[in-house]
């Protein structure tokens, strides 16, 4: 009799740890329940043992190889090597031309698993959603289903990334621009998750906002898909201007990074630290298209292929962008002293 209740009371006791586990996982990963004051996933990517992160940023790119995808890839492997590469990020138009058509869509291996191939890219892909993803089924890119298929797969429409050194926060920028509403032509989006639009738009900044400032990171890096300054074929947005960038001013943002305009690009400001990097050459690209009036401003712009790394120490980020021959194309560095200025 003793030892059915002293079994049955040990049971109990591994039920309440089972339980204060996923307590605990749920706490980890998700902001609110940790006292945060913001409601986005959070998750945690170790830097090196001595502190630096290797980062590379591909943007624009699945086109089933086409388009010099294959050589981007080749070429990113080969820099990928060389770098020692913690993580990659995807800035978004991961599937052309409409996403996702399911979980099933062959377009996965076809245009990443089979495409990115080299040993120095099977790293964990943090990557969000472009415009044309949501053209397709956007909730399949979500899925846990592609990361059990590919388990360098990592897709959310927005959250936030703890990298010790440097924070990423990345945002879901399509739903700010007015045009896929008001004027989408045939395209066909997929709204699920995103409507009512204002309200979904005004949460994810009131969200950010309150991760930046609670953020004690040394580096703020946002990422989105969409531009905020571009002189490419489509140029500034205007809803990320007015809404987002003076979120980033006022938080001390380092650096915001995009894809959509299928360029390489590195705009800076006159009137803040922040820096403007565009990085959608991963595949089809030659647009044409400049459009910049202020020389002061634009570091940079390259109209072909390639793709850009990031080098991040406590004190230095080294950026870095590629050709798809793997000739460094531009190059810029900012420096931070050790001790927190604020
Ligand atoms: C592939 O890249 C080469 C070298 O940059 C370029 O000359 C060529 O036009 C590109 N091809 C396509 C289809 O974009
Ligand atoms: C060039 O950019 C400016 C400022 O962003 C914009 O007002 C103008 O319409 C653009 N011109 C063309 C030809 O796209």
């Amino acid at each position: 009799m003793f030892s059915k209740n002293y079994n049955s009371n040990n049971n109990i006791i591994l039920m309440i740890f089972l339980v204060l586990e996923i307590i605990y996982l749920f706490i980890i990963n998700v902001g609110t329940v940790n006292g945060d004051n913001y409601n986005l996933p959070r998750f945690e990517h170790p830097a090196k043992s001595d502190g630096s992160l290797g980062i590379m940023v591909v943007g624009d790119w699945g086109r089933k190889g086409h388009y010099n995808q294959s050589q981007v890839a080749l070429q990113m492997g080969v820099i990928g090597e060389k770098m020692d590469l913690d993580f990659v990020i995807s800035t978004g138009d991961n599937f052309y031309p409409n996403g996702l058509i399911n979980v099933n869509d062959p377009a996965f291996d076809e245009s990443f698993t089979n495409v990115y191939t080299a040993p120095s890219l099977q790293k964990q892909w943090y990557s969000v959603l472009g415009n044309h993803d949501y053209r397709g089924d956007a909730l399949a890119q979500l899925s846990p289903i592609l990361s059990r298929k590919d388990s360098k797969w990592f897709c959310l429409k927005s959250y936030i990334l703890n990298a010790e050194i440097a924070e990423f926060l990345f945002i879901d920028t399509t739903p700010f621009q007015d045009k896929y509403f008001t004027n989408p032509g045939d395209e066909v989006y997929d709204w699920r998750g995103v409507l009512p639009r204002d309200k979904y738009i005004s949460t994810l900044l009131k969200d950010l906002e309150s991760a930046l400032v609670e953020s004690s990171a040394k580096w703020k890096i946002v990422v989105g898909h969409h531009t905020i300054r571009s002189a490419g074929i489509h140029g500034n947005t205007q809803e990320l201007v007015q809404k987002l960038l003076p979120i980033l001013q006022a938080n001390n943002v380092d650096l915001y990074i995009n894809g959509h305009d299928h360029c390489l690009e590195h705009i800076s400001s006159i009137d803040s630290p922040l820096q403007f990097l565009t990085s959608g050459g991963g595949s089809k690209s030659w647009r044409g298209g400049y459009n910049w009036s202020n020389p002061n401003e634009m570091k940079f712009y390259y109209d072909g292929q390639g793709f850009m790394t990031m080098k991040i120490t406590q004190t230095e980020v080294d950026i870095n962008f590629y050709d798809i021959l793997g000739n460094v194309l531009h190059q810029w560095s900012a420096s931070k002293s050790l001790i927190s200025t604020i």
